[in-house]
């Protein structure tokens, strides 16, 4: 593959160390990865040029949290909650009938529809759970679709209790440690559990993780979203990647955090889809603990792809600065996700990354619902059929 020097940066973000900015820089790509990346006026030669005409270059954002392998909507249940009626877990078994009697073909052109719509808005890593069919051939039939578009599946049998084992479920933790385990976990790097009061307590959690690590896949929880509850602590407690919301945090879970290698992922889509307060990354950060944000897109809590638009909420609602946001959207969803090829435009990493049609990526939050994604490259080349789509395409 040819070497492609992409020139006439007006501001490029590295992350490298941290948020190096750098005024009218170059990048060097070759074989998919960044071969060099400084001064434009230092650049070396190279095989190909591209300029991008005084454009801000971000690394490609890593959305470290989604559910895309869905079928139906539930419009009416955001409706809804515009009349005041108010968002619980339970409402995950509407889109489990919906996913269930959709077959793998509609299932697989949803996430593509939804994988190209997040790339479309600069997103060039994703996470993409199951959740949604509760049973081991719906489980294991999900995370075989979203090994299509990612490496970085997660089975989330453990999303609600399945609608069969209304009264039973320490039997259906059994069923999700056991056989669904064990039909999922070839399809899977994560094991994930939904640990909140309507969903699963404490030691249903524990039961679900412990089997997931043991049969070699890594953890992540969903946790304390909805009310103050164990999921953080026990994210810790078990070496998890990430815990994710983290809306409702004491004292004792913020330090958990901050002494712990446990990414807290924030997810200002869901908040705002639900009416519920938005996390406070201010406390988190000035604690020393490491921020992700992501979309959680899913068709119940945060119907959105775009990190941009979760990156504006953060900013607005959340305490955090744009260079902040921007670095928990990219480098923090990379630690989220244990990647460090990922996340950062330095040499080694992959030659993934956003052209913004802005001069600065502040633009991100300043010009909040505008499409300022000119162009998103993954592994040094630019993606095809990207473009303005419309909300119902
Ligand atoms: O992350 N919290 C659990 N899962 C999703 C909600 C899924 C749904 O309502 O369908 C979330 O918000
Ligand atoms: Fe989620």
């Amino acid at each position: 593959m040819p070497s492609l020097l992409v020139d006439e940066i007006g501001l490029l973000v590295t992350n490298e160390p941290e948020l190096a900015e750098l005024e009218r820089a170059a990048l060097v790509v070759e074989d998919g990865r960044v071969a060099w990346a400084g001064p434009a006026a230092a650049a070396p030669d190279a095989d190909e040029r591209v300029g991008v005409g005084g454009r801000c270059v971000i690394p490609g954002f890593v959305d470290s949290h989604a559910h895309l392998v869905f079928a139906g909507d539930r419009s009416e249940e955001f409706a809804a909650r515009s009349s005041g009626r108010s968002y619980e877990a339970g409402g995950i078994r509407t889109t489990v009938a919906a996913t269930r009697a959709a077959d793998d073909a509609q299932l697989k052109a949803n996430v593509a529809r939804l994988v190209a719509e997040m790339q479309s808005q600069g997103t060039t890593t994703v996470e993409i759970k199951s959740g949604y069919g509760l049973t081991v051939e719906d489980e294991r039939r999900s995370l075989a679709v979203a090994q299509e578009f990612t490496d970085e599946t997660t089975f989330l049998g453990a999303h609600v209790v399945a609608p069969e084992f209304g009264d039973n479920p320490d039997d259906y933790v059994a069923l999700v440690a056991g056989a669904m385990l064990d039909a999922c976990a070839a399809h899977a790097r994560w094991i994930d559990v939904f640990c909140e009061r309507g969903a699963f307590d404490e030691e249903q959690s524990r039961a679900v993780l412990v089997a997931g690590l043991a049969r070699g896949l890594a953890a992540r929880v969903h946790a304390n979203q909805l009310g103050p509850g164990p999921g953080v602590r026990l994210a810790c407690e078990l070496g998890a990647a990430s815990a994710d919301h983290c809306t409702h945090l004491d004292d004792g879970d913020v330090s958990a955090l901050a002494d712990s290698g446990t990414v807290a992922t924030l997810l200002p889509g869901a908040e705002f889809s639900t009416r519920s307060p938005y996390p406070d990354a201010r406390r988190l950060l000035d604690a020393g603990v490491t921020v992700a944000l992501a979309t959680d897109c899913n068709p119940g809590s945060s119907y959105t792809t775009s990190m941009p638009f979760c990156i504006a909420l953060a900013v607005r609602e959340m305490g955090m600065t744009p260079a902040e946001a921007l670095w928990s959207a990219t480098m923090g969803g990379a630690r989220a996700l244990r990647r460090d090829d990922v996340g950062r435009l330095g040499p080694g990493a992959r030659a993934d990354f956003a052209v913004l049609d802005a001069p600065s990526y502040v633009h991100l939050a300043y010009r909040p619902g505008v499409f300022l994604v000119e162009g998103t490259w993954k592994d040094g080349v630019k993606l095809a059929s990207l473009g303005r789509r419309s909300p119902t395409s």
